[in-house]
C-alpha cells in the first residue's frame, strides 16, 4: 500500500525537466469489473495489476459482504472465489461505496436480480449523484428500490426473485448505466438487450465474453446494440488489468507542459473507447507516440512516449466526449497552456461526476489567471501560449481528478498552485505524489 496523499498539496515549478519511465496504476473501470465478474463466476479468478485505489477497495469489500471470498496475496495478485451467477448472499450491513459512482451503479445492477435485501450509501459526493439513471431501468426487472429524494443515496433494494430481462435504450452516454443493465441481465431469464446511441467504454462486454457469457455486439450508427443471454454459467477467468489511460493522462500532460521533459509511461490501456484525450492532444500538436503495442488480457496496451513541446488550441467535438469523459479537467489544463482557444463541446455529463466538473474545472483555471467561459454545455479555454499566472487555491470538491489537474497546472504556472483536499487522489491514483515527484515534479504538503 502507498501512503495516503496529504490533505492539502502545493505544486511548484520543478527545478528541472520531468524524466524517466514509470508504470501506470491499474485501470479503475476494469478493476471494478474484474472483482464483480469474479464474484459472479464459478471458481477462482486471479487478477494481476488490480488498482488498489479506495474506489476499487470499496468494490472488493462489497463483494466480500455479498459472500465472495476476495483475497490480496503478498505478491499483489488478487484472488476471488466466486459464488456463481445468482449466488450472492444478503449482506449483513450497509454497503458503503465511498466516492465511487461506478461501484455504486454497477452494484445496483447486480443487486437488482438477486433475491436479497441491501442498503447502499456513499460519501457526501456520491450521496449527491443521480442514481435514478440506473434505478429506473433496473426496476423493470421486478426489483424494488427506495431512495432519498431525487433518487440519491442511501438507497435500499429488494432484488427481484424471478427477474425479468431488460430491453433498454440508454438515454445518456453512460457505460455505468449500460453495465448495470448487463449485470442485471446475468441473472434474468431470457435475453437482455441494451442499446446505446453513442458507443461508451466496452469493458463489461469484453469481460462478459472473457468469463464465458454469450454476448453479441452489433454496431448501430454511432452506437451499439448489446445482447446478452441470461443465466449463463460464468467461469472464473484470469484478468490482467492494464494501466489506466485516465491516470496516465496526468503525467502525460505534465510532460507536455514542463520544458525539456521526456517520459515513458508503461503498460497504458489503449482501448479505442478510452483514447479520446490522446487523439485530442495529437491534434494540438503533442509530441507523443506508442511503442510496444500489444494485447494483454483482451485489451490493447502500449507504452506511451511523450516529450515537451508547444500545443495549439483546437475544437473538441461533442461526439468525442464518451471516449475522454474523465479527461476534460486535465485537457483544460493543457488548453490553458496552449496558444489559442480550445472549445470543448457537449460536456453535459461532466456536471454529474464526483463534482460538477464543468464548474470545478472552470473555477480551477479562473483562480489561476486563465480566461475560461462556459457556454451551455461547452467550455472555452483561452490559452496565450505562455504559462498562466497560478497562485490559486483550488477547491477540489471531493474530486480526485480536479485535484490532480490542479497540481499538474502548478508545475508550469509562474506561482505555485494549491489543491485544498488532495486526499481524494487515493480513490483512483494511490501513490500519485511519489510517482510524480519520482519523475522530477515538485509536489509537497501545504
Ligand atoms: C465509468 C464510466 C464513466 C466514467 C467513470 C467510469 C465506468 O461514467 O466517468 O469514471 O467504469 O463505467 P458514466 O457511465 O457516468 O459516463
Amino acid at each position: 500500500m502507498h501512503d495516503a496523499a496529504p490533505a492539502r498539496l502545493i505544486a511548484r515549478r520543478p527545478a528541472a525537466a520531468l524524466r524517466g519511465e514509470v508504470a501506470i496504476p491499474g485501470d479503475k473501470s476494469i478493476s471494478h469489473r474484474a472483482l464483480m465478474f469474479g464474484a459472479l463466476a464459478v471458481g477462482e479468478t486471479r487478477i494481476t495489476g488490480l488498482l488498489t485505489g479506495e474506489d476499487v477497495l470499496r468494490t472488493a469489500a462489497a463483494m466480500r459482504a455479498l459472500g465472495a471470498e476476495v483475497v490480496a496475496d503478498p505478491d499483489g495478485t488478487w484472488r476471488v472465489a466466486g459464488r456463481g451467477v445468482g449466488g450472492l448472499t444478503e449482506p449483513e450491513d450497509v454497503l458503503d461505496m465511498g466516492n465511487s459512482g461506478t461501484a455504486a451503479r454497477l452494484l445496483c445492477g447486480i443487486l437488482a436480480t438477486h433475491p436479497l435485501f441491501a442498503v447502499m450509501t456513499g460519501d457526501a459526493s456520491l450521496r449527491r449523484r443521480p442514481m435514478r439513471r440506473v434505478i429506473e431501468p433496473l426496476s423493470a426487472t421486478g426489483a424494488r428500490f427506495a431512495t432519498r429524494e431525487g433518487g440519491r443515496l442511501p438507497l435500499a433494494v429488494e432484488g427481484a426473485r424471478d427477474a425479468l430481462p431488460l430491453d433498454y435504450v440508454v438515454p445518456v452516454p453512460s457505460a455505468q448505466v449500460k453495465s448495470a443493465v448487463l449485470l442485471a441481465g446475468l441473472n434474468a431469464q431470457g435475453t437482455t438487450r441494451v442499446e446505446e446511441r453513442e458507443a461508451t467504454r466496452d469493458h463489461s462486454e469484453n469481460m462478459l465474453r472473457h468469463f464465458g457469457a454469450s454476448v453479441s455486439v452489433e454496431l448501430a450508427g454511432a452506437g451499439r446494440i448489446i445482447t446478452l443471454h441470461g443465466q449463463p454459467e460464468l467461469r472464473a477467468a484470469d484478468v490482467t488489468v492494464p494501466g489506466d489511460p485516465s491516470s496516465a493522462a496526468f503525467p502525460l500532460v505534465a510532460a507536455l507542459l514542463v520544458p525539456g521533459s521526456a517520459l515513458r509511461l508503461k503498460g497504458v490501456g489503449l482501448n479505442p473507447l478510452r483514447t479520446g484525450l490522446f487523439t485530442t492532444l495529437l491534434e494540438m500538436g503533442a509530441d507523443m507516440s506508442v511503442e510496444d503495442h500489444r494485447i494483454e488480457g483482451g485489451e490493447p496496451v502500449g507504452d506511451l512516449l511523450v516529450r515537451h513541446g508547444p500545443l495549439r488550441g483546437v475544437e473538441v467535438p461533442p461526439e468525442r466526449a464518451p471516449s475522454m469523459i474523465d479527461e476534460y479537467p486535465i485537457l483544460a489544463v493543457a488548453a490553458a497552456c496552449a496558444s489559442g482557444t480550445t472549445r470543448m463541446r457537449g460536456l453535459k455529463e461532466l456536471r454529474v461526476k464526483e463534482s460538477d466538473r464543468l464548474a470545478a474545472t472552470a473555477a480551477l483555471l479562473q483562480v489561476n489567471g486563465v480566461r475560461v467561459e462556459i457556454e451551455g454545455d461547452d467550455m472555452i479555454v483561452h490559452g496565450t501560449g505562455a504559462p498562466p499566472a497560478g497562485g490559486g487555491l483550488v477547491a477540489t470538491h471531493m474530486d480526485h481528478r480536479i485535484a490532480m489537474a490542479a497540481l499538474v497546472l502548478g508545475l508550469v504556472t509562474a506561482q505555485p498552485v494549491t489543491a485544498d483536499e488532495a486526499g481524494f487522489i487515493d480513490t483512483s491514483f494511490p501513490g500519485f505524489v511519489a510517482l510524480m515527484n519520482g519523475l522530477g515534479a515538485d509536489l509537497a504538503p501545504a
